[in-house]
């Protein structure tokens, strides 16, 4: 014990809230010495499984022969949906339409009929090719494109929303367009594929590692798969090599599978899909077909819109409702619409079942709003941008009526008018404009483009009971601290944020704070780590769990040395009472001494928002996260070929809980919405087939694809509106729509080939070929108009 000295500048613990820390794995990470799945030790006697996959898209199962496949050397079973001892369902929605494996039917190329267990991963995949299968054939339906909207089959109900009276305010507008957009779909292209390990225990229990996003979700199915209750199934999972949403609901087959296995041979069992199989049996993001109908004025006023969202859902439901509908929640992206309707078509096809995928449909519907914005940027003969400042949402603080979402939601922290303000000043908008310009009209081959786009997405799952979260803190008598919350960490640094959380409650260096794998055995009936909600909701929950403990250690601090407990104050490392200080470890350990408790559970749920689907309104989100990008490009008009010349962009984070995890979300959100929207296209083929299985066929960002020059800047001057964790935002998903600013530049570019004058409707993706297509056809068009 120290007599307290005042020490004005006291020291800050090493690594709080709001500091910039590395990922706490970094290094880890580039010296391959990070654990994952793959990487642990197996159990003596472990063996490997291969899928069987349906060589056709859509049929009954006439004779399904494995003989071949049971005598192949290594296999010691082959395992079909028969041998699920439970129900054989995946399904995540309570549809009861994901089989574990399939049952009498196939609904698409690639779904697994049956899973070889072998000795050797080896054995197990080239057995698994000698099945033989006698399908009857049945119609496939392979794209949604043709498809209608009210009559063909959908996976869940539709959404719609409304207010006021679109189709009046469009039918009596000056101006009106209508047109059709395409929009690709997305391959997760996760480093670490989908991977399961199952280790049997005794009785019912099992044991699972899972590269999962959602372990309480992925405990439930394995009970649900196997017939146990959930107590006889642990998930645990230290980290995933990505996610992006692949991870929320489709780690679980594998993960059921593995599970089955274990059970019945009493041996260890891993899946691992390899990068063609994950590919070609595991849901990507949707690709959608959007119908847009804009009624406006002279200016380009909006004054009322209509949208069709239909979505390519695959076989099965999976979570293509929730998609649909965050889709139709961000068909505004930041503007105001005085009128609108917008509905949702959930469209049922013969293709692998689509999921979620990092924006969770938010970028679909973003890219509808800005292509609807190009629409009648295009029809009044103004610059773009110039639309989109006219219709923003009104700024926060504006007494007035244009605040109001097609979901009746108020926006009340809307900061977007700044943002642009400031990033088109820093990226010097007007005179690169102008350059551009005069560079076009003396450039035969290459025409260059500018676009600066802007974002708003809604924070929180519109599934009320998801956003809770819960997290269990123990502190040791030699004042180290345990943590561990329901969150899962795939790369986006949520452990360290919530170590951060952590280290600041008990004032402690965050090398005090040990991080730990997540799993169902410490935190119950957890949302999956989705809906970029992952440091919002954990981070609370930890909070929670450490102020109990600092509760119990200022109590006891302030009746053994008979001082009021406004006199107990933790400052780094150390604890002042009264008028003296005693070191954290010193108060932890005479805690200990005295019996008090050092362990706690935390938990939070997310305050305010309703959500009733039935009538489409409510307060679905908790609060907003801004940003804008502004890309240029430059494309070669005989090629179509491009390359990003430079992106900037300005993103709120609020009060960022780490700027350096947040840059880095926003630099590789950006560039994986980018790669979305121009290189990788999925391709299936007339049979069904994914044709595009492989890098070598499906084309992601390299590193030279980055633009060439990349400014990425915070909102230091914002805090969250809302009292969330420190006044920070969710970050994980909202800078994913940034790469529009790259296919709105790639359309600018195109459009000078006809003066500006004619909209390129460049669809996405906008690969090399596409935006040579767009060029030839406006060439052609402008010249008709002569
Ligand atoms: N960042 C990395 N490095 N890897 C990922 O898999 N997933 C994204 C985003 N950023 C992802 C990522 C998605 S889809 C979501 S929902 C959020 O992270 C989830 O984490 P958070 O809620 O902790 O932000
Ligand atoms: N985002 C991500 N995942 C989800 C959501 C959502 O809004 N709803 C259900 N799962
Ligand atoms: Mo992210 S798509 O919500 O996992």
């Amino acid at each position: 014990m120290t007599q307290h000295t005042p020490n004005l500048k006291a020291q800050k613990i090493a690594g709080g809230v709001h500091t910039d820390q590395r990922h706490d794995s970094a290094h880890k990470h580039v010296a391959g010495e990070a654990v994952y799945i793959d990487d642990m030790p197996e159990p003596a006697g472990t063996l490997h499984v291969g899928l069987g996959l349906s060589n056709v898209a859509h049929g009954t199962l006439k004779t399904v022969d494995l003989s071949a496949v049971r005598a192949a050397p290594g296999v010691v079973d082959v395992l079909t949906y028969a041998d699920v001892p439970g129900e054989n369902d995946v399904s995540p929605s309570g549809m009861h339409d994901d089989p574990v494996l399939a049952q009498g039917k196939v609904q698409f190329h690639g779904q697994p009929i049956f899973a070889v267990i072998a000795e050797t991963r080896e054995q197990a995949r080239r057995a698994a090719r000698l099945a033989k299968i006698e399908y009857d054939e049945l119609p496939a339906v392979i794209s949604i494109w043709d498809l209608d909207t009210e009559n063909d089959k959908q996976v869940t109900t539709p959404l719609t929303l409304k207010r006021g009276d679109a189709a009046s305010a469009i039918a009596a507008a000056p101006r009106r367009v209508k047109g059709r957009m395409k929009l690709g779909g997305q391959d997760h292209f996760y480093l670490e594929g989908q991977i399961s390990l199952a280790v049997p225990g005794e009785d019912d229990e099992v044991t699972v590692y899972c590269s999962t996003q959602g372990p309480s979700e992925t405990q439930h199915l394995v009970s649900h798969v196997l017939g146990v209750p959930s107590h006889a199934v642990t998930v645990e999972v230290r980290r995933m090599g990505g996610g992006f949403g692949g991870k929320e609901t489709q780690a679980n087959q594998c993960a059921a599978i593995a599970a089955i296995a274990a059970k019945k041979h009493k041996r260890a069992v891993k899946v691992r899909l390899d990068r063609d199989e994950d590919m070609t049996a595991t849901g990507k993001r949707h690709d959608f077909a959007i119908d847009y109908e804009v009624g406006f004025d002279d200016e380009g006023n909006i004054l009322g819109v209509d949208y069709m969202f239909a979505l390519n859902a695959g076989f099965s439901a999976d979570l293509s409702g929730p998609v649909g509908d965050r889709a139709l929640f961000h068909c505004d992206n930041a503007y105001f619409y005085p009128n609108v309707h917008a509905k949702s078509a959930p469209l049922y096809t013969n293709t692998v079942s689509n999921t979620a995928f990092r924006g969770f449909g938010g970028p679909q519907g973003m890219v509808g709003a800005e292509r609807v914005i190009d629409e009648v940027a295009f029809a009044v003969g103004k610059d773009s941008l110039e639309i989109r400042k006219l219709n923003f949402y009104d700024q926060i603080g504006t007494p007035g009526e244009r605040n109001l979402t097609p979901y009746h939601q108020k926006v009340e922290d809307c900061i977007i008018q700044r943002i642009v303000a400031e990033l088109e000043e820093s990226a010097q908008y007007a005179r690169r404009r102008r350059e551009i310009a005069a560079f076009n009209a003396n450039s035969r081959f290459i025409k260059r483009g500018l676009a600066l786009t802007p974002v708003k997405f809604g924070i929180s799952f519109t599934k009320t009971e998801s956003n809770q979260a819960g997290a269990l803190v123990h502190v040791y008598a030699d004042g180290s601290v345990h943590m561990n919350h329901g969150g899962t960490e795939m790369g986006q640094g949520l452990h360290l944020k919530v170590a951060q959380v952590v280290a600041e409650e008990f004032q402690i260096d965050l090398d005090r704070v040990k991080i730990t794998a997540t799993t169902t055995a410490k935190v119950p009936n957890t949302a999956p780590t989705a809906a970029s909600s992952g440091a919002d909701l954990n981070g609370m929950a930890a909070q929670d769990a450490a102020r109990q403990i600092r509760k119990r250690l200022t109590d006891f601090a302030a009746e053994k040395y008979q001082v009021p407990v406004d006199q107990v104050v933790f400052l780094p490392n150390r604890v002042r009472v009264g008028n003296q200080e005693i070191s954290f470890n010193d108060l932890v350990k005479q805690a200990y001494l005295n019996r008090i408790q050092l362990s706690a559970a935390g938990h939070y749920k997310t305050p305010k928002i309703h959500w009733d689907r039935a009538k489409g309104r409510g307060h679905a989100f908790y609060y907003y996260a801004y940003g804008a990008a502004c890309a240029e490009v430059s494309v070669d008009v005989l090629t179509g070929e491009y390359v990003v010349e430079r992106a900037d962009i300005l993103h709120d984070t609020g009060r960022s809980l780490n700027r350096a995890i947040d840059i880095g979300q926003v630099e590789g959100g950006f560039i994986q919405g980018m790669g979305w929207l121009t290189t990788e296209e999925l391709w299936w083929d007339g049979k069904g087939r994914l044709r595009t299985h492989a890098p070598s066929t499906y084309k992601i960002p390299l590193a030279s694809d980055r633009p060439k020059i990349f400014n990425v800047a915070l909102t230091d001057w914002s805090e969250a509106y809302e009292p969330t964790i420190h006044r920070s935002k969710a970050v994980g998903e909202p800078p994913l729509p940034h790469g529009m600013a790259v296919l709105h530049a790639l359309s600018d570019a195109v459009a000078s080939v006809a003066e500006h004058k004619i909209c390129p409707r460049l669809d996405a993706p906008a690969t090399p070929e596409r935006v040579l297509m767009a060029i030839e056809r406006l060439r052609a068009e402008a010249a008709q108009a002569k």
